[in-house]
């Protein structure tokens, strides 16, 4: 009798673990829980300073008004405002980025491993796209412009790329405190040591010197 009640118990956990708490962060337990960055404890996301301590601050940043230096090679910059920026994020599940792009700036093909993204286009215009999974690798593709709206679902390969003499200005949210970012070409091509170039080579079905010419581009 013991074991069905704790089996129907286990049963019962695991439904209600099957839907909310996987879809992006894990649900709160509590009204809020400002990381404590001095914490030497490493937990799933940040150890909470005591509620005492809690200041508006801690919920606080300034400097989204600001455009980031699109002057680089993708001509795009990312200001990212996340746990690391707002320590009263952790644990909510959510963050926020700006994006600058200069004229025919590139954010380049990358992927958030843990959030969903929904971009909105506050200036300028953007050619933005995602592909799905194997086998069917399919590309969504549009052109937004000002106001309009694009959702980049949670860890598929996505970019956005200002195809005019402009400059564009997105912001975007996204359901991570920490979505962190995989760019496709750096982790390819740029990631440190390298893969070996035969295993890249096979990988693209191309040849040794053309990955090494890539791998010399990072
Ligand atoms: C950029 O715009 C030009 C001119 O409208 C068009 O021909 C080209 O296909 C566009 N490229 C991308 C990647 O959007």
């Amino acid at each position: 009798m013991g074991l069905r009640v704790f089996l129907l118990a286990a049963a019962l956990l695991a439904l209600s673990c099957s839907h909310g708490a996987i879809a992006s962060d894990p649900s709160l337990l509590q009204d809020f829980c400002v990381a404590d960055k001095m914490s030497q404890v490493r937990v799933n996301g940040l150890p909470c300073k005591a509620a005492k301590d809690v200041v508006a601050e801690d919920f606080f940043f300034s400097g989204l008004h600001m455009a980031g230096n699109a002057a680089n090679k993708q001509g795009s910059a990312v200001t990212a405002v996340n746990v690391a920026q707002i320590a009263g994020l952790n644990t909510l599940g959510i963050s926020l980025v700006r994006i600058d792009y200069a004229p025919y700036g590139l954010n380049p093909p990358h992927t958030h491993p843990r959030s969903t993204e929904i971009l909105t286009v506050i200036e300028g215009s953007l050619n933005v796209g995602f592909v799905t999974s194997n086998p069917e690798n399919k590309h969504f593709n549009k052109v937004l412009n000002k106001g309009d709206v694009f959702v980049f679902p949670k860890g598929l390969v996505h970019y956005q790329f200002n195809n005019c003499t402009t400059g564009t200005v997105a912001i975007a949210a996204l359901s991570s405190q920490n979505p962190g970012v995989i760019t496709m070409a750096n982790a390819v091509f740029g990631s440190n040591p390298s893969i070996p170039d035969d295993i890249v080579a096979k990988a693209f079905q191309v040849e040794k010197n053309t990955v090494d010419w890539m791998q010399a581009q990072f």
